[in-house]
């Protein structure tokens, strides 16, 4: 089968590394993909992501079987719908069931009218009136931009003061459709469940993100500074609880309201003292956490594909090791950096997951936020932790920084 890749990222780096190992895989392509990925991809950097036209032109010239789409933009853009129409096969939700992430609104909503446990909520569309709610509300409050925003839509404010500062920011334009919610308290989780209609297939291994930029999650959200799995300390009760009570009633929901949703639902999940609740929903893979559970992933992730397009029975196998990921930004990320700064001092070789190089002469440099994913695998969370550090201490680079303790809450 001939397979394209699209997106630039370390979720599709790790993607395109998994399915290159795919005896079912006979030719893979990454659009726009990056340079790390051309010895197990076609890779075509000179076609953009947003690019539509010429996507859906080249998997037609290239007779493409199976497009998977990464990130959330293409997703929510409606590139799924234009690739199907020519008879293309997707994985990844066209563009009305990818509002599950899209819009903040559009899930709150559907949680609601289905009962699915997450955040009490108020949608205010209007700055005087998010001025009157903020007087009278309890503390922290949670404000959530309801469009895209790459991690950085969501602001906790613990006091009225926080809550004035992310209301000027949020309403800057005007009239906007923020979404306020309840503080929920607990330990969070991602889940990736595969989901075609109304059958959905949780991965029977979690992971957990790391989404603050610094050391005991201080500094601002980020789109993920570290990740691990499996998640020792989350048992198969909390697993079997979410699919009970967020997996299998969020797909049901969303076919039985005309969304049927077909790819990978990440349901980000806290576990509360009522049990655990929905934070947000995306509708892709995790990043950094598709590269943690896709090196652990010991079947074959086209199979899956394949099997859930089927609504077949799905059988995930996982290696027995733990797999600790790290990540190393761009120093001034999530706010502004340079780029174009070197970095070396690593091998390709399923140890390195890249989201931010690009080769200039024979150097890779920064070209993003967040650049590398050093992955580290070990018997238990704290080898595999070891490893990951020792692999992260081989970049030689004066322009990255990176968290001290990915994986601590799964060591005692
Ligand atoms: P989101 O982009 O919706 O995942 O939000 C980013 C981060 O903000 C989450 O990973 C949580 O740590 C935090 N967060 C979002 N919503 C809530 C909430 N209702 N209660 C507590 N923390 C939240
Ligand atoms: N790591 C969180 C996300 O992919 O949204």
């Amino acid at each position: 089968m001939k397979v394209l890749v699209i997106g630039s990222g370390g979720r599709e780096h790790v993607l395109t590394f998994k399915l290159n190992q795919s005896n079912l895989v006979s030719h893979l392509f990454a659009i726009p993909g990056n340079d790390a990925m051309v010895n197990i991809a076609e890779v075509h950097k000179e076609i953009a992501e947003n690019d539509h036209a010429t996507i859906v032109e080249f998997a037609v010239a290239h007779n493409i079987d199976w497009a998977i789409i990464g990130p959330e933009q293409p997703l929510t853009e409606g590139l799924t719908d234009k690739l199907q129409a020519e008879g293309i096969k997707v994985f990844g939700p066209n563009k009305i069931a990818a509002q599950i992430e899209g819009s903040k609104s559009f899930a709150k909503q559907i949680m609601e009218r289905h009962n699915i446990p997450t955040a009490d909520y108020q949608e205010i569309n209007n700055k005087d009136k998010a001025l009157t709610y903020i007087e009278q509300c309890d503390y922290p409050i949670v404000l959530k931009k309801d469009g895209l925003a790459a991690g950085k839509g969501v602001i906790i404010a613990q006091n009225y003061d926080e809550a004035l500062e992310a209301v000027q920011a949020f309403y800057e334009n005007g009239d906007e459709l923020v979404v306020f919610e309840t503080f929920l308290e607990g330990e969070e989780f991602s889940l990736m469940t595969f989901v075609n209609g109304d059958y959905a297939v949780p991965f029977d291994c979690i992971a957990q993100d790391h989404k603050r930029a610094f050391d005991d999650d201080k500094g601002p959200n980020t789109g993920g500074m570290g990740a691990y799995c499996p998640v020792p300390h989350i048992g198969e009760d909390i697993l079997q609880q979410t699919n009970e009570t967020i997996a299998q009633p969020i797909a049901k929901a969303m076919y039985e309201e005309g969304y049927s949703f077909f790819g990978v639902l990440y349901i980000g999940a806290i576990i509360t003292k009522e049990g655990p609740k929905v934070i947000e929903f995306n509708a892709r893979f995790g990043d950094p956490e598709a590269q943690v559970l896709l090196s652990r992933m010991d079947s074959d992730l086209m199979q899956h594909i394949i099997d859930l397009e089927q609504k077949r029975p799905i059988q995930f196998k996982w290696k027995d090791d733990a797999f600790v990921g790290v990540m190393l930004a761009s120093k001034g990320y999530p706010g502004t950096y340079e780029k174009g700064e070197r970095v070396a001092g690593f091998t390709l070789n399923g140890n390195y997951f890249v989201s931010g190089l690009t080769l200039q002469n024979d150097d890779y440099v920064t070209s993003g936020g967040r650049v590398i994913l050093a992955v580290g695998q070990g018997e238990n969370i704290e080898k595999a932790k070891q490893q990951a550090y020792n692999l992260v201490r081989n970049i030689e680079s004066d322009a990255l920084y990176y968290r001290n303790d990915i994986s601590n809450k799964a060591i005692k």
